[in-house]
């Protein structure tokens, strides 16, 4: 299925529309095109992967869902509002009250505590300290933590470091959680943790968008779409395709 070129009207459910949406880097003989017209909807409570070789503009699409980056030419509407276009201040507001962010290196703050790291998007959200407390408390208990509350980063192990990381990209209640290479740094027994934190936080109604290099994480979310050389080839990737793109 060749579905990047054409772009498709979304449905009132879409949570993420991506049209006609192109990415440059650099100019003249440097100039790299990481997205070359990718259109894409996901839409509300869907648990998305997001695979296809190195270099093929899935972070480069990542960084622009989770408004980080803006495309050099499209629309991108995130649940319903074109960021496109939007400057940096009302960027930053709608990262902070509409998304999460989960990464490969966790990004934790050193010298803070886990119950620390994870008060701190309320105190841009401006949510009063006595509630961002409690907050940071239940979403420690939600990923399994309430017992290191008080540990520093590196007090705790990778898993445990991710699921700080996890913590706080959704105690500010998003509609979507972003995780590039989520389990990239982890170990199969820890990376299964946090696809069960996942799958939990998607069956509570989050929307879940991941990207991974692995085929057995992909395959644990509910639909894989695959980017090769910046386009979408194939927006619902089916197990036997998966297999084939893999050793294309
Ligand atoms: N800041 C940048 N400046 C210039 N070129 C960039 C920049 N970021 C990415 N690129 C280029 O854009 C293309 C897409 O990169 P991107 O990081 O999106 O790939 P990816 O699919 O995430 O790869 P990987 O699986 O290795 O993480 C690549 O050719 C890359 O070299
Ligand atoms: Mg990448």
């Amino acid at each position: 299925m060749l579905d990047s070129s054409t772009s498709s009207p979304a449905p009132q459910s879409a949570i993420i529309h991506l049209e006609n949406i192109f990415k440059i880097y650099g100019r003249g003989e440097t100039q790299v095109q990481a997205l070359n017209n990718v259109n894409l909807i996901i839409e509300q409570g869907e648990y998305c992967a997001i695979m296809g070789p190195s270099g093929s503009g899935k972070s480069t699409a990542m960084n622009i869902i989770g408004c980080l980056d803006r495309p050099s030419s499209g629309h991108y509407y995130l649940d319903r509002l074109d960021v496109a276009q939007m400057d940096d201040v009302e960027l930053a507001k709608i990262r902070n009250q509409k998304l999460g962010f989960v990464f490969q290196q966790f990004h934790l703050l050193t010298q803070l505590s886990a119950l620390e790291n994870v008060m701190l998007p309320m105190v841009y959200a401006g949510v009063q300290t006595n509630e961002r407390r409690d907050r940071a408390v239940e979403a420690l208990q939600l990923v399994g933590l309430g017992n290191r509350l008080y540990n520093k980063p590196t007090q705790l192990s990778g898993g445990q470091q991710q699921r700080v990381a996890i913590a706080r990209a959704i105690v500010n209640r998003p509609v979507v959680l972003l995780a590039d290479e989520p389990t990239g740094a982890l170990d199969s027994r820890t990376t299964q943790e946090v696809l069960n934190i996942f799958s939990e936080l998607n069956s509570s109604g989050i929307t879940v968008v991941m990207v991974t290099h692995e085929s057995d994480v992909a395959r644990q979310t509910k639909r894989i779409v695959w980017f090769r050389d910046g386009q979408v080839v194939n927006s619902h990737v089916t197990p036997a395709d998966l297999n084939q793109l893999i050793l294309s």
